[in-house]
């Protein structure tokens, strides 16, 4: 298994480029199911999270090729409307191969999502979607099966505004005719760009981006070419890295998929310039506290909370940071607190006391974005942190250790 070892505190100061954004792409290489025509995707990271995909949509009899960012699927034979366990376990999101099937095949048979580190994070709302649309619905050992003779248009109403969920509804509904209408849909930029690729291959869809979506479907969807948005959970943690430890320009971004974050940032002390192609923050003369509750997009995203964590670490203050999206998201605390942090937890919000400096130390990641927490912590820290479960990391963050060598991080990877 391969770990991190960092040695701080880096003196950052350059550019890094943002990569394509993993959730948006995911979703849009599960819609390539929608269609038998030749899809093409640009943009798109090399992470794990992508190779999980790639191996999901291979095994329904998709012909996929993918490098140097660029990811073409093409059918050649009968698609076979099932994602096993194995894969599902691996990744959540395998979970949005079920809208498309359904609606394409009338049939889709997919490992139900385990529960993860980060909360039980059921799929109910999806099935219930699903259902207003004409499904029915079984579960046979650990699968769902998804069967319909005919589907129907819909109005549905979400009781969260769901990422994924709204995506498999958009989705299914592209390939039913009429019109279906989400309500309370989640408004995340991912969405806007799944829309859009639905749009190019025929399907009409309106009001993405805000939380009424209109999908009016078409009895067959063509292929596409799209490149993806950039990442804005990437972006995000980078902004974070200029304000903890020097100064990062960030290129290929998208500036308003980042305000909440921007203004957070400012509050704390730290300048943030946007230029035309660019964005460039920079760390203030000391950190001001800065409360932080997570919300669905354009609330503070929960995606960041654990590296606003580390950023507060170094706070003047004392820091609230409450957590409503995912039930069990601060496992990174007991680990920033064994780096010199001082933070306790009360339900679901993390007081932070913020101490001078933190000291490195060995840690282990729990989840994805814990992780970019603290690798944050770790580059802040004085002294040597080794940081384990490097896997997690992989799933979201392409070549990460290169763009933090470049900006003047100490950092490599070893195999323990
Ligand atoms: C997506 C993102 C993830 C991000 C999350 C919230 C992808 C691949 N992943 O995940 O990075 O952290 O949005 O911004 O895009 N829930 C239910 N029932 C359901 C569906 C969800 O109770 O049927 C709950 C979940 O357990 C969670 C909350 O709703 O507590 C939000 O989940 P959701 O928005 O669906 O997140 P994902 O699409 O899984």
């Amino acid at each position: 298994m391969d770990c991190f070892i960092i040695e701080g505190p880096s003196k950052i100061d350059g550019e890094v480029e943002i990569s394509g954004s993993k959730n948006s792409s995911l979703a849009i290489l599960f819609a390539t199911l929608l269609t038998d025509e030749k899809c093409i995707l640009n943009n798109v990271p090399e992470l794990v999270d992508i190779k999980t995909t790639y191996k999901i949509l291979s095994y329904t009899g998709k012909n996929c090729f993918f490098g140097f960012n660029r990811f073409e699927v093409e059918e050649k034979s009968n698609i076979i409307t099932e994602a096993p366990y194995d894969l599902v376990r691996k990744m959540r999101a395998s979970v949005l191969v079920a809208g498309p099937m359904l609606a394409r095949f009338k049939y889709a048979k997919f490992s139900m999502p385990g529960g993860c580190a980060i909360g039980t994070r059921p799929i109910d709302m999806h099935l219930e979607g699903f259902k207003r649309l004409g499904a029915e619905i079984s579960m046979e050992e650990g699968y769902v099966i998804l069967k319909s003779r005919k589907l129907k248009p819909a109005v549905i109403k979400l009781r969260f505004p769901s990422v994924g969920a709204t995506e498999n509804l958009m989705m299914a509904a592209s390939l039913i005719e009429g019109k279906t209408v989400i309500k309370n849909a989640a408004r995340e930029p991912e969405i806007e760009d799944l829309a859009s690729v639905l749009n190019k291959m025929g399907a009409r869809v309106y009001g993405a981006g805000s939380d009424t979506i209109t999908v009016y479907g078409v009895k067959k969807l063509n292929g596409f070419t799209h490149t993806v948005i950039p990442d804005r959970i990437e972006a995000q943690t980078f902004m974070i890295l200029g304000a903890m430890c020097g100064r990062v320009r960030l290129k290929n971004i998208v500036a308003k998929h980042c305000r909440t974050l921007i203004n957070k940032l400012k509050k704390s002390g730290a300048s943030v310039k946007i230029v035309d192609d660019y964005l460039e923050v920079s760390k203030g003369r000391n950190i001001k506290a800065v409360n932080i509750k997570t919300e669905p997009y354009p609330g503070f995203p929960t995606d960041i909370q654990a590296q606003w964590m580390a950023y507060m670490c170094l706070c003047n203050w004392k820091a609230k940071i409450t957590e409503t999206i995912f039930e069990n998201r601060f496992m990174h605390v007991a680990e920033l607190n064994r780096m010199g942090a001082i933070i306790s937890v009360k339900g679901n919000t993390a007081t932070v006391v913020g101490v001078k400096n933190l000291i490195g130390a060995t840690v282990m990641i729990s989840d994805l974005r814990a992780g970019a927490g603290l690798i944050l912590a770790a580059l802040s820290a004085f002294g040597r942190s080794k940081i384990r479960r490097v896997y997690h990391i992989d799933r979201g963050y392409e070549r990460i250790e290169m763009k933090l060598s470049k900006l003047g991080a100490n950092i490599k990877r070893i195999e323990e």
